[in-house]
């Protein structure tokens, strides 16, 4: 569905930032992907979003392209971040239309609830794949291009390693608007504490936020930037719906445990996404943008607070009420 500028883009951004840049996102039509994707066409990009579901794949791809007219907005389903032939096949697609690939967000995620003891080692390694695998699998991909792009795009004021031995405290000439080869890893928080029935997701960002810092460490000499972004309770998202009770009974606690007090909005992790991508963020690389009211802090391992053990997870019960519960053998997605 079409949305307000105002539901995914403050109005601090000017116009045109980024035409005739390209972003290329996994998990492009799920709420946070395709907000962030939305925020860079409406400020000029062109983009392709890839995703296993075809027909939600390609229907999120014409309703981002309402955000900006003359925009491209390709969607290309039947692609699992698992399978690299599917990836690579979407990767050339891109380019062959769009030109190339100057920013990447790598979003694809999978999660459920699941205490260790009902997690088997195949739901275990399903996360792992589709998070740590996945995202590896499409930067190495992407890679080549977003070099090239920083290659073409960053001026020489902005490139690495072209300093003279007496640093000045401002760039020689005005940078050439527009940066390229940029990464952002949907990421999140619940690794820096610890979260029960999370164990498998919080290795696995643990695992993106290495992943990020090295290669914004290899890859920071050829001007490319990485950067996590880490959205906190958002509210309005699958993800919420999958793993927030709370969140499907409307959230009225929420205000007594979040600094904030108050779940995000997905323009708020859009809003992030320019800046990273956009010229304000040329100094930023290797960095966690954590955009979650402060949550993490106060939430004392739970996004719920106020955590008390559940049950289940001392009975052995199954977890129920949640959209993310455990599917019965041969349901459908
Ligand atoms: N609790 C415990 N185990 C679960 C589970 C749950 N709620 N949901 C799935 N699993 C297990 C399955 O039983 C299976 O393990 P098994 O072979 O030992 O039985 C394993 O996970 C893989 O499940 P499957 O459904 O075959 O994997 P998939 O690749 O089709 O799906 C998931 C991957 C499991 C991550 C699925 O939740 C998914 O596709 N999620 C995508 C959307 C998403 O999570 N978005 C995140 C937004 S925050």
């Amino acid at each position: 569905m079409p949305l307000q500028k105002h539901e995914y883009l403050s109005s601090v951004w000017r116009d045109g930032i980024f035409t005739d840049k390209v972003v290329f996102c996994t998990g492009g039509n799920g709420s946070i992907c395709s907000a962030q994707v939305r925020a860079l066409v409406h400020l000029g990009a062109n983009a392709c979003i890839v995703g296993r579901n075809v027909e939600k794949t390609e229907r999120m791809a014409k309703d981002i392209a309402t955000a900006r007219a003359g925009s491209k907005v390709l969607g290309i389903g039947a692609v699992d971040v698992r399978n690299v032939e599917s990836l690579q096949n979407s990767i050339d697609t891109c380019v062959k239309e769009l030109g190339g690939i100057d920013f990447l967000i790598a979003g694809a995620a999978g999660n459920f609830l699941a205490p260790l003891s009902q997690l088997s080692p195949n739901a275990f390694k399903s996360v792992m794949d589709i998070d740590i695998l996945g995202s590896y699998n499409v930067t190495k991909l992407a890679l080549p291009h977003l070099v090239a792009s920083a290659k073409k795009h960053n001026s020489s004021s902005s490139l690495p390693h072209t300093q003279s031995s007496s640093p000045s405290s401002s760039p020689s000439s005005p940078p050439s608007p527009g940066a390229g080869g940029r990464i952002i890893y949907v990421s999140a928080t619940i690794h820096y504490t610890g979260l029960p029935m999370q164990t498998h997701v919080a290795v696995a960002k643990a695992g993106i936020d290495a992943l990020s810092a090295n290669v914004a460490i290899e890859y920071g000499p050829l001007g490319v930037t990485s950067n996590i972004i880490a959205p906190g309770p958002i509210a309005g998202t699958e993800g919420m719906d999958r793993l927030s009770k709370e969140h499907k009974s409307g959230g009225a606690n929420v205000a007594k445990r979040i600094p904030l007090g108050r779940w995000g909005f997905i323009k708020e992790i859009a809003d992030a996404t320019v800046f990273l991508f956009s010229d304000a963020g040329n100094y930023v690389t290797g960095d966690n943008l954590v955009v979650d009211g402060g949550a993490w802090r106060t939430s004392g391992g739970s996004p719920g607070g106020d955590f008390t053990y559940p049950d289940f997870i001392l009975s052995g019960a199954e977890v129920t009420g949640v959209g993310g519960g455990k599917r019965k053998s041969g349901a459908k997605l």
